[in-house]
């Protein structure tokens, strides 16, 4: 593990100085680890469902500036098909851009149309507001785990070679144990949780049945450019930079004091990478996925205030229902199984967000 850990828990080492690594350590260290997982996707078609959302969008221009054909199946209602403008901007003379097929993973004819001919298939596709699947089951069940199905359903048929699923740390419930391991117990406690919980199962059962590779990644809290700062369900540090950017107090349920696992978008991006591998040979395995290190709200807020020089005021609101007071991964699985290398710091990542804004 790299982080430190106090009485079991792990607190967040904040400054750009918790990655043990230097910078040119990383640089060769990546620099030599690239070819390798980036390698074969030039010249593969990829399917990335969710794809004109935040992660999807990020995932689909690294693999453009890989080399692979791209399709995105997205029904654009929390994705913004301006988000798939990006990729044209990394190397504009090499990049022809993603294709866009608009329809639900629930809609079979749709998802057979956009996974036929790929040999990879990212499923991000999801309703992602907790709170969202209590109150909509209908659309959620349709959504997570009808079209989850379907997706696997029509890889099977298309011989797809390799499936990651973007399952979530929700899995591990409401008191999670810190950090949290795979071989934790999963506690479903949202119709979301029990939806990533299923998809997983989904996913091991796809990999066994057709003997192909297949992996689910529990991304723990991902931020970073293109996270929606709108709607109920914002993640914190969108919400917090929208805050800064707007000079308005940030809204901070319960004490502030909560703790969590926040992972910068290109590390998750990573991961997703690498663990579309096939030469791993995976067969539906679990892994977390975030920096190792839990920061506390509050402290966030500070970083954010510091990076913006913006002060921002908490407004102080009650708890709110289904809120976990810590969370972290223990990701030594991803690092030592996929080589998983989370190289943006938390500062590198919130600066990266920061910049995006302004
Ligand atoms: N952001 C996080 O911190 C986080 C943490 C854990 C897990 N995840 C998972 O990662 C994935 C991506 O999340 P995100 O943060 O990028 O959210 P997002 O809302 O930006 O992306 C989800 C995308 O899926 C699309 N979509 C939703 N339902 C669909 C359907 N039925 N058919 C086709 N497209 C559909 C949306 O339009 C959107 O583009 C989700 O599966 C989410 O559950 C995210």
């Amino acid at each position: 593990m790299n982080g430190c850990f106090i009485s079991g828990l792990c607190f967040g080492c904040v400054s750009d100085n918790f990655s043990a690594k230097s910078t040119s350590e990383v640089a060769n260290n990546s620099a030599s680890n690239a070819l390798g997982y980036i390698a074969h996707f030039r010249g593969a078609t990829a399917l990335v469902t969710g794809g004109a959302g935040f992660i999807g969008s990020n995932i689909v221009d690294a693999l453009l500036a890989a080399g692979a054909r791209v399709r995105v199946l997205d029904d654009l209602s929390t994705g913004d098909r301006r988000n798939l403008g990006g990729a044209a901007k990394i190397d504009a003379s090499k990049q022809s851009g993603a294709e866009l097929i608009v329809g639900s993973v629930s809609d079979a004819a749709a998802v057979h149309r956009a996974v036929t001919g790929c040999s990879h298939v990212f499923h991000l596709a999801a309703m992602v507001g907790i709170a969202q699947s209590v109150h909509e089951p209908d659309k959620h069940y349709n959504s997570n785990i009808l079209g989850t199905e379907i997706v696997l359903r029509e890889c099977s048929t298309a011989k797809v070679s390799s499936v990651v699923f973007a399952s979530s740390s929700a899995v591990y419930g409401l008191a999670p144990n810190i950090p949290s391991r795979e071989s934790d117990p999963v506690v479903a406690a949202s119709p979301y949780a029990a939806g990533k919980a299923q998809g997983e199962t989904f996913i091991e059962t796809y990999a066994r049945a057709n003997n192909t590779h297949a992996a689910s990644l529990r991304l723990f809290n991902v931020f970073g450019p293109r996270q929606s700062a709108t709607g109920a369900y914002a993640a914190a540090i969108a919400a917090f930079i929208a805050a800064a950017k707007l000079r308005q107090p940030a809204s901070l349920f319960g004490t502030g004091e909560q703790t969590r696992d926040f992972v910068p978008v290109a590390n998750v991006v990573q991961a997703f990478l690498r663990a579309a591998d096939p030469l791993h040979n995976l067969r539906g395995e679990r892994f977390n996925i975030g920096l190792g290190h839990a920061t506390p709200l509050r402290q966030l807020l500070d970083m954010i205030a510091d990076i913006s020089e913006i002060k921002i005021p908490p407004r102080l609101l009650p708890p709110r229902d289904a809120d976990s007071p810590h969370s972290c991964a223990d990701i030594s699985s991803a690092i030592s199984t996929l080589n998983f290398d989370p190289h943006v710091s938390m500062l590198e990542g919130l600066r990266q967000t920061w910049q995006s804004l302004v």
